[in-house]
């Protein structure tokens, strides 16, 4: 039985993540960390200070602010974590990637399998369709998501543009400049409202035809069961950065 911890443990996601753990036999959760507090069946702690016992592995739905404390705990006790938060700058993400050399460390901006399999269609559209087609980007998310463009949209952009021959430079807005769209670009465009869980969209337009891939979440839970998954999976392996593909590789 592996012992969790939930980083923002009151929130949206915190508490799917409780409600997914409850139902399986292969983990508990023993306590939260969340400066809300209250409101779940297991303790919820403002820090990590304040933490009683250690966990085996921590799972993060939280905020870019809580980084520092989280990788000094993980680090001083040797505790794997699953980062599932978005809208770190790119600081953050190296300071990541350097506890990653000392504990195991779970990083994806995005914790579904169908967007995982999105972006592995997305190499074979840019391997057949190459520098021929314009590239966009179009992600949606409900009216309280903090940031913008979404991780997801970012992680997408990353992976095309690792498949292009020349890499592309990103566009989030259009309104400012008025000139004719570059073939040098992929443009990444965010649209907030109401309760989406999370629509991405890829639109490679090309010379009278389009193909688009398209991913919809319809509910948390399909995050939430992949970041148990990936808590499960990280205990007992080695210090290391891990993505979703190193889990599929391992089935
Ligand atoms: N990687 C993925 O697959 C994935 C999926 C969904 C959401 N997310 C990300 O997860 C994060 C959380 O999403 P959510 O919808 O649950 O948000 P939320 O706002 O509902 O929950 C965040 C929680 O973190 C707590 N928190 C914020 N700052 C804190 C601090 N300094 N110390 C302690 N607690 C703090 C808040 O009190 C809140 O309860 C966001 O960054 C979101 O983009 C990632």
């Amino acid at each position: 039985m592996k012992k969790v911890v939930i980083v923002g443990a009151c929130g949206h996601m915190g508490r799917v993540i409780a409600d997914i753990v409850s139902g399986r036999e292969d983990c508990t959760v023993i306590a939260g960390i969340d400066k809300a507090g209250g409101g779940a069946a297991f303790p919820i702690y403002p820090g990590f200070d304040s933490l009683t016992e250690k966990p085996d592995v921590i799972i993060d739905f939280s905020h870019p602010s809580v980084l520092d404390s989280m990788l000094a705990y993980c680090l001083t006790n040797g505790v794997p974590v699953v980062i599932a938060t978005t809208g770190y700058s790119q600081e953050q993400v190296e300071q990541i990637h350097k506890a990653a050399e000392q504990i195991p460390v779970f990083f994806t901006f995005n914790m579904s399998l169908g967007i995982n399999l999105m972006a592995e269609l997305a190499k074979k559209a840019v391997a057949v369709l190459g520098g021929q087609f314009d590239i966009e980007i179009v992600e949606k998310h409900h009216n309280q998501k903090l940031d913008a463009p979404s991780g997801t949209a970012i992680m997408l952009a990353d992976v095309i543009n690792k498949s292009l021959d020349k890499p592309c430079t990103y566009v989030y807005d259009r309104h400012s400049v008025r000139a004719k769209r570059s073939k040098d670009e992929i443009g990444i465009h965010s649209i907030r409202g109401g309760t989406i869980v999370g629509e991405h969209e890829i639109i490679f337009a090309g010379r009278d035809e389009v193909v688009t891939l398209k991913h919809e979440a319809h509910s948390k839970s399909v995050f939430a069961v992949g970041a148990v998954n990936a808590a499960v999976f990280l205990c007992g392996k080695p210090a290391g950065l891990y993505a979703m593909s190193d889990m599929l590789a391992d089935k």
